[in-house]
């Protein structure tokens, strides 16, 4: 399968103001970008677009900011170190609201060639809501809109979703084209055994890729919130867990048609579980690992547990291909995301992209 949609090369930029949406979410300790993998990634497309002599615009968030602005989610390292691998000048316009007064100026000021980078997206409450002025604000800096977020595109936000509304002239640049071409292969003609892993909160978000999923892959891994409801729908007793009572008859269509086309379904032998979910995410927290079907009433499932791990590296071991979506459990905080990043640890290589 190849990607079906307009991409940089179809597109002339020269003249024009491109909005770029690319996923500059990078980790920082300190101030100090960790890792710039991500903005790494996005040169190719940024690069083209400068070398077709568009006005590059660029937009991504950082973390997740609650309340607005914070110093530290700001882009500004992230600017910097974009000016050092591009070899030229990337103004940031440091506006709390996104489109500000520094935006506009920066924008009305560009000559082709040149970069911008905005604020930090989520520092607009509208961001993750997908919720105006922020979109029509955004779109009404460019002309073109590129997206080149992979990692976000899964989101349907302002800057990914919303600013499409506004501005027509749309194209995905080189990172999208090639993440979707290559999850078009590893699904359409992958190399057997098959695994893919599908964690993440709601099975309501994951209909489609789940039964879509069973009929192409050998083995099918579901782990995370979603898990509890396939659980339950096996008559397993999940106390507080995150379980979506209207999906329990889809759960068990699914572990059906597993049975009927002789595929794998592996769900959770055993779990770590709490009290409450972590608040903050990455505070302490007190655990203990009980067998899946034994969790108590007043406790809720927050992550994989340890017999779970094994299971599921077990099948991720031999597997030639592996599609991964989705985290297996509250990852953000250290004490649960053992299952989570166990499954990285054995294939991190394997495929870094993201099917939510
Ligand atoms: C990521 O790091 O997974 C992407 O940048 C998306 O971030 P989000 O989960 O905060 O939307």
């Amino acid at each position: 399968m190849q990607l079906n949609k307009v991409s940089v090369d179809d597109i002339n930029v020269k003249g024009k103001k491109v909005l770029v949406r690319v996923d500059f979410n990078v980790p920082l300790k300190d101030g100090v970008i960790t890792n710039d993998n991500r903005i790494v990634a996005a040169l190719p497309t940024i690069k083209k677009l400068i070398a077709d002599g568009g006005k590059v615009i660029l937009c991504s968030h950082l973390g997740k900011p609650k309340n607005g602005p914070e110093e530290k989610f700001s882009l500004a390292p992230a600017a910097v170190r974009l000016s050092e691998l591009l070899g030229q000048e990337v103004v940031f316009a440091n506006d709390d609201e996104v489109v500000g007064e520094n935006a506009k100026k920066a924008v009305a000021e560009m000559k082709d060639g040149d970069v911008v980078l905005l604020q930090n997206t989520r520092f607009r409450k509208e961001e993750t809501k997908n919720l105006e002025p922020f979109s029509s604000e955004l779109a009404s800096l460019a002309d073109v809109f590129v997206m080149d977020a992979f990692g976000s595109a899964h989101r349907a936000h302002c800057s990914t979703a919303g600013v499409t509304e506004h501005i027509k002239d749309t194209a995905v640049g080189y990172l999208m084209q090639k993440e979707i071409n290559y999850l078009g292969n590893a699904v359409e003609t992958p190399v057997r055994p098959f695994v893919a892993i599908l964690g993440g909160a709601k099975v309501a978000d994951k209909l489609n890729v789940i039964s879509n999923l069973l009929e192409k892959c050998d083995t099918l891994i579901i782990g995370g919130g979603m898990a509890y409801t396939f659980l339950k729908a096996q008559g397993k007793e999940v106390g507080n867990s995150l379980v979506d009572d209207s999906k329990l008859d889809y759960c068990k269509d699914m572990i059906a048609k597993a049975e009927q086309l002789g595929k794998k379904l592996l769900l959770p032998i055993d779990t770590t579980i709490a009290a409450e979910f972590p608040n903050p995410i990455d505070g302490p927290i007190d655990v203990q690992v009980v067998d899946a079907d034994s969790i108590p009433a007043d406790m809720q499932g927050l992550d994989i547990g340890t017999k779970t791990q094994a299971l599921f590296a077990d099948a991720v071991k031999s597997a030639k291909t592996v599609v991964w979506n989705g985290p297996m459990g509250v990852f953000e905080n250290p004490t649960l995301a053992a299952g989570t990043h166990r499954r990285r640890r054995l294939r991190c290589g394997c495929y870094p992209a993201r099917l939510r």
